[in-house]
Order: C-alpha cells, then sequence, then structure tokens
C-alpha cells in the first residue's frame, strides 16, 4: 500500500497551537508537509492572545525532523489573514492547503445572546476562513493546484441548544465550502468541510470523560490529511467524522409535492407529501436543484 505523502506541500492550518490543528499540522508534518502553523493563542472564548501554543507546535514539529513556521495573526481580520498567507510564501514559496481551523465559543441560549456575542464567533469561524482563503486563493488559482478543508459542526449542521452563533457560523461554513467547490474546479481546487467530534479543551466539559481516549485529535486528522491530498478529486462535501467514524453529509431535497394553484388549505392537507424524504435528490449546484424542479413542471 503507497503511502500517502505531502513532500513539496505547503499547508497552512489555523488554530493549529491546540486540539485539532494541533494534530492536523503535526500529521500532514509527519507525512512530510511544510506548515505554516497559525494560532493567535488565545483563550476558548476568543479573549487575549500568546505565541505560546503555535511555537510549541512548530517546534516539537522540528524535533520530529519536519519544516514548519510560526504565525500568530488573527484570521479574523484581512490583515492577519494576508500575513498568514505571506508567512507560508515568505518562508516555502507558495501554498498548497489551506485548513481553516480556527475557531472559539461564546455559548448563550438564544434569548440571552449578545449581539458581541453573535459578532465574535461569526468573525472568527466564518470570516476568518473566508479571509484567509481569499487570501490563499490568487496563488492556488495561478498554480492550478489547491486543498482546502473548512472545519463546520455537527451543531451547525444539525442544531444544538446554546449555540446559536456556533450553529450559524457553522452552516455557513457549508455555504462556503460549496461554492468554493464550484468556483474553484476549473483551477484544480478541491474544497470540503469536516464535522468532527473530539475531545479537546472546546469540548472536554461537555464530554463524558471515557470519551478522551476514543475521541482523540487524530481519529479526526486522517481524514483532513486525505481531503488535503492531490489524490483526493472529491469537492464541495462535508463529512462527519469522530472516533473511528467517518460519513458524508448531504444536503437532499425531498420528491416534493406541487399543484400549481394551491390555497393554504391544499398545504395544510398536503403536508405529509412535502414533508416526505424519498425519493430525494442531492443536487450538487443551485442549478442542478432549480433543473430537477423545472422538470417536476413539465
Ligand atoms: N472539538 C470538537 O469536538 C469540535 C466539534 C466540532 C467542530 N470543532 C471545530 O474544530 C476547530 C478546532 O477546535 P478544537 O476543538 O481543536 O478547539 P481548540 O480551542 O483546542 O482550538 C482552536 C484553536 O483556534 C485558535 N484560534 C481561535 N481564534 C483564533 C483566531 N482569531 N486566529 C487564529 N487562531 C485562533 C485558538 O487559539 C485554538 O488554539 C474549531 O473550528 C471548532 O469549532 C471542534
Amino acid at each position: 500500500m503507497t503511502e500517502l505523502r505531502f513532500d513539496g506541500r505547503v499547508a497552512i492550518i489555523t488554530g493549529a497551537g491546540h486540539g485539532l490543528g494541533r494534530s492536523h499540522a503535526l500529521t500532514l508534518a509527519e507525512r512530510g508537509a511544510k506548515v505554516v502553523v497559525n494560532d493567535l493563542g488565545g483563550t476558548l472564548d476568543g479573549t487575549g492572545s500568546s505565541a505560546g501554543p503555535a511555537a510549541e507546535v512548530a517546534e516539537l514539529i522540528a524535533k520530529n525532523g519536519g519544516e514548519a513556521v510560526v504565525s500568530t495573526h488573527d484570521v479574523a481580520t484581512p490583515e492577519g489573514a494576508a500575513a498568514i498567507v505571506q508567512t507560508a510564501i515568505d518562508a516555502f514559496g507558495k501554498v498548497d492547503i489551506v485548513v481553516n481551523n480556527a475557531g472559539i465559543l461564546r455559548d448563550k441560549s438564544f434569548g440571552k445572546m449578545s449581539v458581541e456575542e453573535f459578532d465574535q464567533v461569526l468573525a472568527v469561524h466564518v470570516r476568518g476562513s473566508f479571509l484567509v482563503t481569499r487570501a490563499a486563493f490568487p496563488h492556488l488559482k495561478e498554480q492550478g493546484y489547491g486543498r482546502i478543508v473548512n472545519t463546520s459542526s455537527p451543531a451547525g449542521l444539525f442544531g444544538n441548544f446554546g449555540q446559536a452563533n456556533y450553529s450559524t457560523a457553522k452552516m455557513g461554513l457549508v455555504g462556503l465550502t460549496k461554492t468554493l467547490g464550484i468556483e474553484g474546479a476549473r483551477a484544480g481546487i478541491r474544497a470540503n468541510a469536516i464535522a468532527p467530534i473530539a475531545w479537546t479543551r472546546m469540548t472536554e466539559s461537555l464530554l463524558p470523560a471515557e470519551f478522551e481516549e476514543r475521541f482523540t485529535p487524530g481519529r479526526v486528522s486522517a481524514l483532513v490529511a486525505y481531503l488535503a491530498h492531490e489524490s483526493c478529486e472529491t469537492s464541495g462535501e462535508v463529512f462527519s467524522v469522530g472516533a473511528g467514524r467517518i460519513a458524508r453529509v448531504f444536503v437532499a431535497e425531498g420528491p416534493g409535492w406541487r399543484q400549481e394553484d394551491h390555497t393554504v388549505e391544499d398545504i395544510r392537507d398536503n403536508w405529509q407529501a412535502i414533508m416526505a424524504e424519498q425519493p430525494y435528490l442531492t443536487p450538487t449546484t443551485l442549478g442542478e436543484q432549480a433543473g430537477a424542479s423545472l422538470r417536476a413542471m413539465l
């Protein structure tokens, strides 16, 4: 079995000072990638900063015989995002892989959530992923190659109490991933998203203690590495991953119910047909979805 290697590839991993990002960085470096270890080094809610976590991971990579540089820039500002990509260009001459992983939490039930708590979470997850990808995109396009892995969450895909801000952000990343998949296709750029579960500082107070050994970050990083590899041509997809299980999560549309002129009562009376799931469609573009709707009208 040939090993999947990343020799000659340059990867940016955001939020790589702790948890999942740290594990992704170590995995890619171990397989030959040159890595930009980015981390602002703040607390879980995004306050504060420290150069320590990113430096520690870069040192560990070097100790293991790999190559890494440190970036302590903030993904959520255009200047920070540009500097992260520039760090890759300055140190290694290019960028091939972007893993948007940096994230924070500001959990509150919806009625108590402040505008700031909403904005800050979207700023790091959505704006940060947009900004870093945007800064890397011209380089990827020019070389006709790129791999982008965004970090969604089951909380966004399926909803979770107390996480209106985080769920909105994480579902937003699905839209970003799908459109990047479409717009990057001709330039050899593939974009996918993961929705992980792992034992990290973000989840250690939420998950049962016995999860620590099974839900290791390493059991997420193998999928990230595969999606970041040149042999993976899949794009625009989302995968849930954790504790050794990997599954495609897809957006599907049911067969639908149609009656050109309908009343409010008709909708009530046909609610079961409207809610039906089978047979479902999984359009990969808006055009495919609209085409299916149009065909149903003919
Ligand atoms: N752990 C899980 O089960 C789980 C589940 C679903 C999604 N996620 C997502 O996975 C990603 C990694 O989370 P984790 O569990 O490893 O948590 P973590 O807190 O250990 O790691 C997140 C890292 O991002 C860094 N970061 C935060 N804001 C930043 C910014 N503005 N710029 C640069 N770096 C910044 C933090 O310093 C931290 O090191 C996050 O996007 C998170 O939402 C995690």
